[in-house]
């Protein structure tokens, strides 16, 4: 399973990345809008910490000014991936990106006939959006399986990026649905490192380890 952060936070993707654990970078224009400073530069900062696949959003609305932008995001970087609103003009956009070679992850997922658009049209990556369902009444997690399920049976290549992550749990559903990508903003990531067994057991043997030196002064 891959972990991808979803921030445009360059503090934050430097703090995740130190951890070792980080395989990509997803970011949106309301991410970008949060931090000062220009946006491609802020993606070419994102891209010289990961290694990985880092996903700059479009805003055109159309296909010809989709894969415009998409043509200058990936100039930034050879990992740059351009993430595509799964609308009409955004399939026709990845279908025409991905004959280019040019790698696109599909968001706003919310159905899985969404999700089987963009694996035909192409799309390397998917993001169904689970917190949002969630938000909305759904099961968010039921949309993650019944994707990973539909491209299983038929051997799509597109990877499900389990995105809109809310809490820890949905690492751990995301994982057991077998999704081979999850993205977590940084306070997720935080919160997979805790548990207060941890805590009280390193405060135990550091207890009774001072209780050995203190022997030995004795
Ligand atoms: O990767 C998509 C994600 O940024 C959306 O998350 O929390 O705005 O629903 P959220």
């Amino acid at each position: 399973m891959k972990f991808f952060i979803d921030t445009a936070s360059v503090k934050e993707i430097r703090e995740a990345a130190s951890y070792g654990i980080l395989d990509g970078v997803t970011t949106n224009p309301s991410l970008l809008s949060k931090e000062q400073g220009e946006p491609l530069a802020i993606l070419k900062e994102i891209c010289s910490i990961v290694d990985g696949p880092v996903s700059a959003e479009v805003v055109a609305l159309d296909k010809d000014g989709m894969v415009r932008e998409a043509l200058d995001l990936v100039k930034i970087h050879p990992n740059i991936v351009i993430k595509i609103p799964l609308t009409k003009e955004g399939v026709k956009a990845i279908r025409e990106l991905s004959q280019k070679g040019i790698r696109a992850n599909a968001t706003l997922v919310f159905s899985s006939n969404q999700a089987m658009l963009a694996a035909k049209a192409g799309a390397s990556f998917v993001s169904p959006f689970i917190g949002r369902l969630d938000d909305a009444g759904h099961v968010g997690m039921d949309l993650v399986r019944e994707i990973v399920t539909i491209y299983g049976n038929y051997g799509f290549e597109t990877e499900v990026i389990v995105a809109s992550v809310r809490n820890a749990l949905h690492v751990v559903d995301a994982a057991i649905a077998g999704a081979p990508i999850v993205t977590c903003p940084f306070n997720v990531i935080e919160l997979m490192f805790k548990h207060p067994l941890t805590d009280a057991g390193i405060k135990k043997f550091l207890e009774d380890w001072d209780k050995i030196k203190k022997r030995g002064q004795a």
